[in-house]
Formats: structure tokens, sequence, C-alpha cells
């Protein structure tokens, strides 16, 4: 039987790649995502479907149930970003508050509504994979925040669902170039030192690098690896 596979945010960057290795291995991939039109392109380009959602809205999330397949062999709750990025410096407690809502809803809710809307279809053997950041680890406000407490979700699930051999697992890249994660624009000069600093590899990661992670953990031969948390950074934070 043809695996089947989830693939969040897999319109662009590190999604995208995703879903492009997963249908190379055979599978038959879904990507998701608000931008229909920019997903349906991706979609077709990649030889998977396109369905559109909003991740962190629950209407949706359950509207979409309908189109997404009745079983899941594979699902990558990719979907996520620094709402950081995206707005000014807080001024005032309100404010504050609205950027953590904004990156727990983008990064948190995205994998949890879509993974417990999934859950009774999940196949036995299923795995779950969610992108997480190397930010868990570093600080970065409440974007790593909302990155650490998925780790810590991720734990539980592999403990809960590890009886039907579902593994559950983290993959946390560091910094990924060609994504739209720091605004679209190709990372140069100055600000591309800074961000990419002085990995062992020496160079910035690429889409396809978290991908082959991914797809590994997605074969049906990496069962016994569950409740990890794998970087994907070159080096820039030690593994141990
Ligand atoms: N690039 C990096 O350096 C880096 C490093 C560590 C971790 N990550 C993580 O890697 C994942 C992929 O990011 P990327 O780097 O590939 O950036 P990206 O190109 O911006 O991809 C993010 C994808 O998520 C989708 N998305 C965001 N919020 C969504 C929502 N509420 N519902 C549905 N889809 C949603 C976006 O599509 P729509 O806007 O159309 O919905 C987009 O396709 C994210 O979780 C990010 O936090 C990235």
């Amino acid at each position: 039987m043809t695996r089947t596979a989830v693939v969040t945010g897999g319109g662009t960057g590190i999604g995208r790649a995703i879903a492009e290795q997963l249908v190379k291995q055979g599978l038959d991939v879904v990507v998701t995502g608000r931008r229909a039109d920019l997903l349906a392109a991706a979609a077709r380009e990649v030889g998977a479907r396109a369905v559109a959602f909003d991740a962190a809205d629950p209407a949706q999330v359950e509207a979409a149930l309908a189109e997404l397949p009745d079983r899941v062999d594979v699902l990558v709750n990719n979907a996520g970003g620094n709402e950081t990025r995206r707005r000014p410096e807080p001024t005032d407690l309100a404010q504050v508050r609205d950027l953590w809502t904004a990156n727990y809803a983008s990064n948190v809710l995205t994998a949890v509504l879509v993974t417990t809307a999934l859950e009774p279809r999940l196949a036995d053997d299923a795995r779950v994979i969610t992108v997480g950041s190397i930010a868990a680890r570093r600080g970065s406000g409440s974007y790593g925040a909302a990155k650490a407490a998925i780790e810590a979700w991720t734990a539980d699930l592999a403990f809960r669902l590890g009886g039907r051999g579902i593994t559950v697992n983290v993959v946390a890249p560091g910094v990924i170039e060609d994504t739209d994660f720091f605004g679209g624009e190709p990372l140069t000069g100055e600000r591309r030192a800074k961000l990419v600093g002085n990995p062992a590899n020496g160079r910035a990661g690429k889409p396809a690098d978290v991908a082959a992670a991914v797809t590994f953990l997605a074969s049906p031969e990496a069962g016994h690896i569950t409740a990890q948390v794998i970087g994907v950074n070159g080096g820039s934070a030690l593994g141990r």
C-alpha cells in the first residue's frame, strides 16, 4: 500500500523540500498552508496535492479534514515561523502578550491542532515529525519558548502513541537559507555572517539538509528512534 504524508507549511522553504523528498520516496503527499495560490503552484511542481487552511485555526483544521487522507503514515508539522521578525518591538504589555500569543499559535498550536485532528487517522507505525529550532536551546524570546514547548509536547506524544509503533520526533534546524523565514530576501553580507556564525562545517543549512533528516525519520526503518530532538545545524550546537 502506498504510504501517505501530510506536510504542513509545504508550499515554501523547508516544508516544500520535505514534500519533494517524500514524493521522490514514492509517498502520496499532501501539502498545506494558508496562501492557496502559492501552495497550489508548489504542489504542482513537486507532485503533491494542495489543501489550503490556517493550521492555527481549529475551525479551519476541522473543515480541512474532509480533504486530508483517511490514513496518514507520515505527518510533518513544519508550519511555523518567527513572528518577532514581522512585528515592531513591543512597547506595552498588550503588545508583549500579542507577540507571545502569535509565536505560540504559529509554532505550537499549528502542530498540536493538526496532530490532534489527524490522530485517529494515524496508521500503526506512523511517523510524526515536528520542525523545532535550535532557538529552543538558545533563548530567542517567545519564538524559542514556543519551539521549546514543541519538544515537551513531542515527548508526551511519543509515550502516548509508542505502543502502536508510532514514533514522534523533533527535527531542530539551525540557520537555513533559501526559505521565507528571514523575510524572503537572500541572506547576504554582515547579516548573513552574524546569523550563520561559525558552525563546524562552515556553512548555512539548505532546506534539503532538513528534508534529508525528516525523510530518514519518516522511513519504516527508523522505528526505534522516538522522543528525540535531532539537530540539523552543521555543528552550531553540540548534540550531547
Ligand atoms: N529557516 C530557518 O533558518 C529555520 C530555522 C529553524 C527552524 N525553522 C522552522 O522551519 C519551519 C519552516 O520554516 P521555513 O524556514 O521553511 O520558512 P518559510 O519558508 O516561511 O515556511 C513556513 C511555512 O509555514 C506556513 N505556515 C506558517 N504559519 C501557518 C499557519 N498558521 N497555517 C498554515 N501554514 C502556515 C507558511 O505558509 P503560509 O504563510 O502560506 O501559511 C510557509 O509555507 C518553521 O517551523 C520554522 O520555525 C526555520
